[in-house]
């Protein structure tokens, strides 16, 4: 059987525009809210047109030790210029960029994986600290 993981992308978000990066503190306070942002597209902008566009970032954590991820949050970006006139004439463009916050209890790391609609699924980690 083929796993779904196979098909997950990645690669040095330095030379490639479909990494969601996350940035956040590398440590942070037991049970204190911090801030997270991943982004699509750091270095190298990805583009945000009708028929090429990302569509969504899940983010998700995973308590160090721990065999089960937790799921963070689902965010979707649904308008990418589509209008009765037709595809990229449109008044809104949703940007491929969440900005959220969070408290974990102990050390553990963040996954996100985003989907584009052409290029597939894209992933990214990062280790957060507890002290
Ligand atoms: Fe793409």
């Amino acid at each position: 059987m083929v796993k779904i993981g196979e098909k997950i992308q990645d690669a040095d978000w330095k030379k490639e525009k479909h990494v969601p990066v996350i940035d956040c503190a590398d440590t942070v306070k037991a049970n204190e809210t911090f801030e997270v942002k991943v982004a699509i597209g750091k270095d190298i902008a990805h583009p945000n047109t009708t028929e090429h566009h990302i569509r969504w970032i899940m983010l998700y954590y995973q308590p160090e030790g721990e065999k089960a991820l937790y799921q963070v949050g689902n965010y979707e970006f649904t308008a990418h210029g589509e209008s009765p006139q037709g595809p990229n004439t449109g008044p809104i463009f949703t940007n491929h960029e969440v900005k959220t916050s969070l408290k974990i209890a102990k050390s553990g790391t963040l996954f996100a994986v985003s989907l584009c609609n052409i290029h597939g699924l894209w992933e990214y980690s990062k280790e957060v600290k507890v002290n």
